[in-house]
């Protein structure tokens, strides 16, 4: 069996952050492993930027910091994540290999003096990536402090440069086999683009207007492939000098840059960084999204690997967390399955970029509200961790998410930019959150016989076997929900006669779809009962085929704005927050699908994982929750009866 991440937390649930001692002195170290102490952090993840550190010039190597560290932390009962440095290459690599470096669109290099400017399909690079991984890994495998390995940090570089161009020619060539085959897939016919030869192929530059739609998304593919290359040679590397210790990248929230299903994969332990604005109304439900889909990536517990335990510094304006918010948002975090709450980074740097971004110790220092609320925290996570780690959550609801349909869609010749499919997928996770319905997140390939509901928000693109997966899936007694600008095209991004796959267009009785009617900013369409948002569709129905809610008014009066046909509802518009909410907990319960709680007071959410249940309170005001029968309260540990009130951002933990 693989290593997991049980076999890292051992019943407890991780906590702590990135580590950067290298920005300050050795007595600092000291006073930070006291204060790690006293904040009951136990995990720290160790040189994801130490690159230009632990070799300085061409080949040197300089360890003796790290030893000394890795040692300090063990001493401490620290556990040790480290990371392979590969994100930010020294600058000698830029300035003596200028083929490290990647090139945007324009042409334009990505130059040294940031960070992640390095090419994925530079041999030189991965030569150099692969070195010092190895070093790296024969020096620390038997070293007692380490725990995990981390390999690069938040994959996500694009690169159009000459080295890229080859290797996109070659993984075509290994795609399609013949150049009639490229040609065909990417409709090369329109605007006269026919290739002739393979060497005659780029990557999706700057031309003088829009790019083929084909080349773009397979540039995608590529990119997520090639990176995806970089991490496995390194993941592979330290796999050989610790087979016993699992493997993580991190990823970043719901990026659109990785294919996150074929990602997780390849790892041990899916981890991700979230960073919610504190601000932002929809922050919670933004940071459940991401934590709901990382738990089904990870298809178990996973890792937050990063969150700032204040202000992030690279909004326009940065709002640091108000007083218990922190709390919450981590134990939300549990709640849907993490079993590691860590953070960028332990101590807030006083140079660089990010030197306005929170740490654990901000720059008010222990004293500081930051670190006495971490230390709470820490405290706290303490306390329910033995009866957390490792559980997991039963989920009735399915969301289906795939990245390819996610890059199709986002096509610079779309109807309407207004679509943002993240923005569409956030609008149903948000009805499902709201209504108190656990969803978990699948590939629209899946086997879906598990969930007694599934809700297509939008999956523009649909490969035949994912169709077929979705007509089996209600075949066989499934209720599926699909959102408008489904099933448009095939793999190829090619449109399907119709404008929608003829099968969908059955399932949901609908004869023929005329004309799509996007709709302009801050309009609405009038639907009986509700109000529809961002798209509406001229459809004639089959008749008889299906129930119908028709729009009113305008153009499309009298037409059908949702369409049901036993157990497949097809929405054509967005319905605005509430009704969108109403009409998906209206279908979730004919589908015999129940919320967590009844009866939970406005901002209150509710999750159950393995036997606990956790109740988090969004707003300000302390709140009393009806929970029928007598738990114990893990937190404080108390028993409650039949209520349970809770403060400010307050975090309930239930055992009945
Ligand atoms: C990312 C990176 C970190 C840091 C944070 C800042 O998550 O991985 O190195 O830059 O963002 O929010």
């Amino acid at each position: 069996m693989s290593p997991s991440l049980a076999d890292v937390t051992r019943g407890r649930i991780l906590f702590g952050g990135d580590y950067n001692p290298e920005q300050w002195p050795e007595e600092t170290w000291h006073e930070d492993v006291r204060l790690m102490k006293e904040a009951g952090v136990n995990s720290v993840t160790l040189g994801v930027f130490s690159w230009s550190r632990l070799e300085p010039e061409p080949g040197a190597r300089e360890f003796g910091w790290l030893d000394r560290l890795m040692d300090l932390l063990h001493e401490h009962g620290v556990g040790v994540v480290l990371a392979t440095p590969t994100a930010s290459p020294p600058p000698w690599m830029g300035r003596l290999h200028p083929d490290t470096l990647p090139r945007d669109a324009d042409g334009r290099v990505e130059w040294w003096g940031g960070r992640q400017h390095f090419s994925h399909s530079s041999a030189t690079y991965r030569r150099y990536a692969a070195a010092i991984t190895e070093d790296l890994a024969a020096r620390y495998a038997g070293h007692p402090a380490l725990t995990m390995w981390h390999i690069n940090n938040e994959y996500c570089t694009f690169d159009h440069g000459d080295e890229a161009a080859a290797a996109f020619r070659r993984w075509l060539r290994e795609k399609y086999g013949t150049l009639d085959a490229l040609n065909s897939a990417w409709g090369t016919d329109f605007w006269s683009q026919g290739y002739d030869t393979w060497d005659g192929i780029l990557p999706p530059r700057r031309p003088h207007y829009m790019k083929n739609p084909g080349q773009v998304l397979d540039f995608r593919r590529f990119t997520s492939d090639m990176l995806l290359e970089c991490c496995t040679a390194e993941r592979d590397i330290v796999r050989r000098h610790t087979p016993h210790l699992p493997v993580t990248t991190n990823f970043m929230p719901l990026w659109t840059g990785q294919d996150g299903w074929r990602w997780a994969r390849e790892e041990d332990v899916v981890s991700v960084d979230l960073y919610p604005d504190p601000r932002d109304p929809l922050g919670a439900q933004r940071g459940a999204l991401v934590q709901d889909l990382t738990r089904s990536q990870a298809r178990g517990p996973w890792m937050l690997m990063e969150q700032a335990a204040g202000p992030v510094n690279w909004r326009g304006v940065n709002h640091p967390k108000p007083r218990g918010l922190n709390r919450l948002w981590s134990f939300q975090a549990v709640a849907r399955g993490a079993d590691a709450v860590c953070y960028f980074q332990w101590r807030q740097s006083r140079q660089g970029a990010e030197k306005f971004h929170s740490g654990m110790v901000s720059h008010a220092g222990p004293e500081g509200r930051t670190f006495q609320e971490v230390k709470r925290l820490g405290a706290d996570l303490a306390r329910v961790a033995d009866q957390v780690s490792g559980t997991r959550i039963t989920a009735d609801v399915a969301i289906l998410h795939d990245w390819h349909s996610w890059w199709a869609g986002d096509h610079e010749g779309r109807l309407s930019t207004r679509v943002d499919y993240p923005e569409v997928l956030t609008a149903w996770h948000r009805a499902l959150w709201e209504a108190h319905l656990t969803a978990d997140f699948a590939h629209p390939e899946d086997d879906l016989s598990g969930y007694r509901l599934v809700v297509v928000p939008q999956l523009y693109l649909l490969t035949d076997s994912a169709l077929a997966n979705l007509l089996a899936y209600t075949r066989e007694g499934g209720t599926l929900v699909c959102g408008f600008l489904t099933g448009v095209v095939d793999e190829d991004d090619r449109v399907r006669p119709g404008g929608m796959d003829a099968r969908l267009r059955e399932l949901f009785g609908i004869r023929t779809l005329h004309e799509w009617w996007p709709l302009d900013a801050g309009e609405t369409v009038a639907c009986e009962g509700f109000r529809g948002t961002l798209w509406s569709e001229e459809i004639e129905p089959a008749p008889g085929a299906a129930e119908t809610v028709p729009y009113r008014g305008g153009e499309l009066d009298g037409l059908p704005a949702v369409l049901r046909r036993d157990r497949a509802w097809y929405l054509s518009t967005l319905p605005e927050p509430d009704a969108l909410r109403s009409l998906l907990a209206g279908i979730a319960a004919g589908a015999g699908v129940r919320p967590v709680l009844d009866g939970l007071p406005h901002g209150v959410e509710a999750v159950r994982r393995g036997d606990l249940l956790f109740l988090l309170n969004h707003g300000r005001e302390p709140v009393t929750v009806p929970v029928p029968g007598t738990h114990r309260e893990l937190l404080d540990g108390t028993d409650v009866t039949d209520t349970v009130t809770l403060g400010r951002y307050g975090v309930a933990v239930l055992r009945s």
